[in-house]
């Protein structure tokens, strides 16, 4: 795969959070294939992913509060946004002047990286604004042919993109997308505020955080318990975060993500569990809303812009 790589050729290849779709850095050409078959719009920049540190200072102007993080995250579900230098290619940045940046840490993706011994561009491995793919199958089920190379690694163990910090101004770290890596989880390492940018419109030069993404073709809602809510009705499908107990039957329109109500758990399952329900031919999947706490909060991010308005 190492050598595929070199020679400009796009691989798909697993990482702890989804499934990549990865060609090296340096190589326009072949990053350019990336855009055109993920049918990823010029304007959002890609994700770089490197062995480490030392890679990454070669890409980035690194800073004191890059190394905390970095010694603290990496190789982990962590991308940190810097300035960019001259060698990393427009294209991937989509001309903005900073780049995103990741160790990744699931063994396969560490041994391409080592043995390619370049840097490798890769965003999740699907058709824009689908859901990523967690597991090998489900990039030849949305990106087919297109995509002749895939490493199989098994199914991702956190199942939700990573967390991307934009560390561009040290004294206000921002949370761009929320993931496995917390604001708490930073702020212990920064010892400052970590804040959250919420709307898409906080983000113009984040256009990649578009308010509608990570959607099955199947219209999606969130429900919580605290709010009232109807029975299921028509032709609907309802995810619970744990297994239904007690007397109520469960229904044909039912499913879990987990069996004790792990939000661990229900994010690994979550893509998988849509894409299934998404080739059911259901009117409506309703998904139960999880506590905004820890990996809960990524979960939550990722199903508001599902159900957003198309
Ligand atoms: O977990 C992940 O991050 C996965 C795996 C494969 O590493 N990758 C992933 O890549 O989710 P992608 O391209 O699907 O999402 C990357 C996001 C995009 O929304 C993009 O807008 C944002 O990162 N991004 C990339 N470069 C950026 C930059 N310089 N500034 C701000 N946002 C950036
Ligand atoms: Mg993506």
């Amino acid at each position: 795969m190492s050598e595929l790589l070199r020679a400009g050729e796009l691989v798909a290849l697993p990482t702890e959070t989804v499934y990549g779709l990865a060609a090296d850095a340096l190589n326009p050409a072949a990053c350019a294939r990336i855009f055109t078959v993920k049918g990823r719009p010029l304007i959002d920049p890609l994700i770089v992913h490197v062995a480490g540190k030392e890679a990454a200072r070669e890409l980035a102007f690194w800073s004191e509060e890059a190394e905390s993080v970095a010694t603290a995250f990496w190789p982990g579900p962590l991308t940190i946004v810097l300035r960019k230098r001259a060698i990393v290619p427009d294209l991937i940045t989509a001309g903005r002047p900073s780049v995103a940046l990741r160790s990744p840490e699931h063994p396969l993706a560490r041994e391409v990286l080592r043995r390619c011994r370049c840097p490798l561009a890769a965003p999740s491995a699907n058709p824009f604004g689908y859901l990523s793919p967690t597991e090998a199958h489900h990039v030849r089920d949305s990106l087919g042919d297109q995509v002749t190379h895939i490493l199989d690694g098994g199914p991702c163990r956190w199942g939700v993109e990573s967390t991307i910090v934009d560390l561009q101004e040290p004294v206000t770290p921002r949370i761009l997308r929320p993931g496995a890596i917390t604001a708490e989880d930073l702020e212990a390492v920064l010892g400052r505020p970590v804040t959250t940018v919420t709307k898409a419109t906080d983000t113009p030069e984040a256009p990649g955080m578009l308010e509608r993404h990570y959607s099955p073709q199947t219209p999606l809602c969130l429900f919580s318990w605290d709010a009232p809510h109807l029975p299921p009705t028509g032709n609907r499908a309802r995810v619970y975060l744990k297994k239904p107990e007690g007397s109520s039957p469960v229904g044909r329109e039912d499913f879990w993500l987990s069996e004790n109500g792990s939000l661990k758990e229900a994010a690994r399952h979550l893509y998988a569990l849509l894409r299934r329900l998404d080739r059911m031919g259901f009117g409506l999947i309703e998904v139960e809303k999880a506590p905004d706490e820890g990996i809960g909060r990524a979960y939550n991010d990722r199903l508001r812009r599902a159900a957003a308005k198309r």
